[in-house]
């Protein structure tokens, strides 16, 4: 080729408007706001020069519009394309702000929607950094077409690859259902805010006064709303734990996560599993000690930490195989389950299930919170999401049933005929209806009202109850457990189990789908 010649020419030109289109101005203007570029963002999650840009001079289908004025820019305000994170091939979206603000147009929205029908033809995952002011308004009608086109093909990849969003400035409006509808969110704090109506329409419609930071901040998602599954200070921050996270998944549905060498720093014999738990059933300890001597060394990634923090979930290793952890936190209103716990534990393990990774379920659960505002709010319908996803999954299942154990949330977490494939216990295990207070309160009603000294004989049934029936024996003896087994030795039976699970196989019989409780 003739690099001199018209043709040759004319490529070198638009590759030098491409160059010229960066506004230092408007990338100083996101740096004083705590922010990185969309280039800077994709040049940090990326294994170096992997990464290869597509679409990159697209421009906006409507320059001339009857109302405003849309730039003419190469690339839209976001860019696209697939590179390497450890090795493994990822596809990427990140909305550019110092474009229209990442305003999201016609085209803007196909080159997303591309990204994601290659990354679904692929099976590879698919991270989207949003940014934006949301629909372009310049654009109507045309731009919330592509969000519908969006929010269609992340639903359709559902359950196919991993999809992650991570949050880095404004999400507004119905723009938010794009991170709402994929597997995890990621936030930033402090620079990034998700709403559906922002503080202006608060304050016209509720004559409310809150900011975008009160109203929608990473902190609010990660612990009231639970929107965002992660969130960090920083947007450097935000992307390590983004890549480190990525290590735990799969690319797609028909394959395995990545394993890695098991470092050998836990023993698979761990007598300090014998002292987490304490022996007054009454006393609270950290379920997370419990997980960490169990998985592979500092290999737990908790999701979620700070929402509903009665029950924990996250990933990590056994061998150098992904699991996910399911456990009741007795640190946290004793590890009750409520609303939100169980709505975190049911996508949780619904996720594990589609990407094949197996379930550990660690149990020390008193029951169901109660109270009018959790009977109105729903817990019955709620509480029947971690019911109906445990039973629904059939990645190999396994409990441990550390402590308290009773009634319906004993059901819940993974008992034996909910599915569960393994199922041991520690001998602390208590496996009952219910406590030992509200069995004797039932069953010796009359006796104690007649009691000379009702407190004493209160004491002695409870010890009775625990000694006789809240214990782990008789569900052994039953078949209800598979094994009683010494805490210290939990490790080594979780992997065996496991192993003795790797070619589990679940034939479901043919249906559309079924009816999960929403
Ligand atoms: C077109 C937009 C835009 C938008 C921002 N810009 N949002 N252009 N459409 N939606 C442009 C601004 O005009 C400005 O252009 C540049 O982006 C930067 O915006 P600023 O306002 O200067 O930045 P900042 O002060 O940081 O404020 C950011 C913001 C604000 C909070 C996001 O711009 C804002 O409130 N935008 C509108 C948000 C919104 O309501 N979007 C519609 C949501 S509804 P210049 O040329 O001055 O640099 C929606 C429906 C989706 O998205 C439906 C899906 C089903």
């Amino acid at each position: 080729m003739d690099v001199n010649g018209k043709a040759f020419r004319a490529f070198r030109d638009r590759e030098e408007a491409l160059r010229r289109q960066y506004d230092a101005a408007r990338a100083a203007k996101q740096h004083s706001k705590g922010k990185l570029t969309a280039w800077e963002r994709i040049d940090l999650l990326f294994d170096t020069g992997t990464f290869e840009e597509i679409d990159a001079y697209n421009t906006p289908a409507a320059i001339e519009v009857e109302f405003g004025k849309v730039e003419k820019s190469y690339g839209d305000g976001v860019i696209v394309g697939h590179g390497k994170i450890s090795g493994r091939l990822i596809f990427v979206y990140a909305q550019d702000f110092t474009v229209m603000g990442g305003s999201l147009g016609i085209v803007h929205a196909r080159k997303i929607a591309k990204i994601q029908e290659m990354a679904l033809k692929m099976g590879a995952p698919v991270i989207g950094i949003m940014d934006s002011g949301g629909a372009r308004i310049q654009e109507g009608i045309a731009s919330l077409s592509g969000y519908a086109t969006i929010f269609h093909n992340i639903i359709h990849s559902s359950g196919i690859i991993p999809q992650i969003s991570v949050i880095m400035g404004p999400a507004a409006g119905g723009a938010v259902y794009s991170p709402a509808l994929t597997d995890f969110v990621f936030m930033t704090s402090h620079t990034s805010y998700m709403f559906v109506t922002g503080p202006n329409v608060v304050k016209e419609v509720l004559n409310e006064d809150v900011t975008s930071e009160e109203l929608g901040g990473a902190e609010v998602h990660a612990r009231k709303s639970g929107v965002a599954h992660m969130i960090y200070d920083d947007e450097e921050n935000t992307i390590l734990a983004l890549k480190k996270f990525l290590s735990y998944l799969p690319s797609n549905n028909l394959e395995n996560p990545p394993v890695f060498p098991d470092d050998e720093l836990v023993s698979d014999v761990n007598p300090k599993l014998r002292d987490i738990v304490p022996d007054d059933p009454n006393k609270a300890y950290d379920v997370k000690d419990v997980i960490n001597n169990i998985v592979d060394n500092a290999s737990f990634f908790e999701t979620s930490e700070l929402f509903a923090g009665s029950i924990v979930t996250g990933f990590a290793r056994l061998k150098g195989k992904t699991i996910g952890v399911v456990a009741n936190q007795p640190k946290v209103l004793a590890g009750v389950l409520d609303i939100d716990s169980s709505t975190k534990g049911a996508r949780f393990i619904r996720f594990c299930d589609a990407f094949n990774i197996p379930l550990l379920t660690l149990e020390d659960v008193p029951g169901f919170l109660p109270g009018i505002n959790q009977e109105h709010m729903g817990i019955i319908r709620h509480g029947a999401k971690m019911l109906y996803a445990y039973a629904e999954a059939t990645v190999p299942k396994i409990t441990v049933i550390l402590r308290k154990a009773y009634g319906g949330a004993y059901i819940v977490m993974n008992s034996k005929n909910l599915g569960g494939d393994f199922n041991f216990a520690w001998p602390t295990a208590e496996i009952a209806v219910m406590g030992p207070d509200g069995a004797v309160a039932i069953l010796y009603r009359r006796e104690l009202a007649a009691a000379a000294n009702p407190a004493e004989m209160r004491k002695e049934l409870v010890k009775r109850y625990r000694e006789k029936v809240a214990n782990p024996f008789i569900a052994d003896e039953q078949g209800y457990v598979d094994e009683v087994i010494d805490p210290a030795v939990t490790r080594q039976k979780v992997i065996s189990a496991f192993e003795a699970l790797s070619n589990k196989w679940v034939k479901a019989p043919e249906r559309k789908h079924g009816n999960m409780p929403l």
